[in-house]
């Protein structure tokens, strides 16, 4: 999931997409939500800060570094919406918002590491900075911080941060090691998304209701919801990485594909290729191509080409299609919901997660 906003942006681009800030929301309930959601997020950001802070010197520099370069704060500002379900924005709704976003800080410093990403939100990733070592540390340095914050929030907050971290870590593990040979891949890959994606967001939407005394009944259906809004997330990833470059996200077009990742327009390109000469064509330049680019010099135009041709190829549109899907399911299970400006909001949440270009 790329996290592309500036330094000092971050906060303020999903609830402007959500436009909590414009007349959308013109009732006197629905003005007092949006507010409600938007000092919320001020004081998370602030927050985080204090949070994210380490007595040793170079710890203090390497846990805030992504934190500073930017980043959406999706999770957040999904807790903070959920949590307008119940009581609004307490004390330990604001620090549960905080732990979820130091987790996903945590995860990224890990991913990097693995998918030997050179850039992160713009910035040089943290391991092309400090290494490996540094970059893995900092990582658990934040998951310490985050354990923290969440400790004092009760059982069930404690359980649901476990679980989620157990996702995490095998959606990550599944996604590495790739399906077994019984598996569809297609199916596998949507697990994987929902595992190390789908699964925080999720944690992010359940615990706006948990800690806010919303009903319990209300728990299920913004899980599935933050499911689905994550799975549609990633998937859009996928096609915002054969774009040409904007520059904001510090990525070469195809930078998973490139990577060795098969998402999901390759996947469908490969399904295709056993019924179609021209998909196989397409697949067999590509893939040689991957190959040569991860072992040695690839022909550049050739590769560049290659993934222009897979951008403007029925898959990619498949793949847009797929997307949507995840999202009317997540906002087809907000159906329990009462009618108000906190279904309203998230349904544009979902929305805005699937129009995003970067
Ligand atoms: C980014 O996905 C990575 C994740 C969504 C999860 C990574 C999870 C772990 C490393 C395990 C958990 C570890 C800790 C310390 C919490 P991506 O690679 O598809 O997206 P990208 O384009 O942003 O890199
Ligand atoms: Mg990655």
């Amino acid at each position: 999931m790329k996290s592309s906003a500036p330094a000092g942006r971050g906060a303020r681009s999903v609830s402007s997409a959500l436009g909590l800030g414009e007349k959308v929301f013109s009732t006197a309930e629905e003005r007092q939500f949006a507010s409600a959601v938007e000092a919320g997020l001020e004081q998370v950001e602030s927050g985080l800060l204090a949070a994210m802070s380490f007595a040793d010197n170079l710890a203090d520099v390497t846990s805030r570094y992504l934190l500073d370069a930017g980043g959406k704060r999706v999770r957040p500002t999904l807790a903070l919406l959920t949590a307008q379900l119940g009581k609004g924005n307490s004390d330990d709704v604001i620090v549960a918002a905080q732990a979820i976003e130091i987790i996903h800080l945590a995860s990224l410093y890990h991913d990097d590491v693995m998918d030997e990403a050179q850039m992160r939100r713009g910035v040089p990733s943290a391991q092309s900075v400090w290494g490996n070592s540094v970059a893995i540390l900092t990582g658990d340095l934040l998951f310490a911080r985050a354990s923290k914050l969440v400790a004092g929030l009760g059982e069930t907050v404690i359980r649901l941060q476990a679980d989620t971290f157990e996702r995490l870590c095998l959606g990550q593990l599944h996604e590495t090691i790739g399906p077994k040979d019984d598996q569809d891949p297609i199916a596998h890959y949507l697990d994987v998304l929902a595992d190390k994606t789908g699964s925080l967001i999720a944690a992010a939407a359940q615990i706006g209701v948990i800690l806010s005394g919303a009903p319990a009944g209300y728990r299920a259906a913004v899980t599935t919801f933050g499911e689905k809004v994550g799975v549609a997330f990633q998937l859009v990833d996928d096609v915002i990485d054969l774009a040409p470059p904007v520059d904001e996200t510090g990525k070469n077009p195809g930078t998973d594909l490139r990577s060795g990742v098969a998402t999901l327009p390759l996947l469908f390109l490969r399904r295709q290729a056993a019924t179609d000469p021209d998909a196989a064509d397409l697949l067999t330049r590509i893939e040689r191509d991957v190959n040569i680019a991860q072992y040695g010099e690839a022909d550049e135009v050739e590769l560049t080409a290659a993934i222009a041709e897979l951008r403007a190829h029925a898959v990619t549109q498949q793949t847009i299609d797929e997307a949507h899907r995840w999202a009317r399911e997540a906002v087809e299970a907000l159906a329990p919901l009462p009618a108000g400006p906190v279904k309203k909001a998230l349904t544009r949440f979902a929305d805005s997660i699937v129009e995003r270009s970067s």
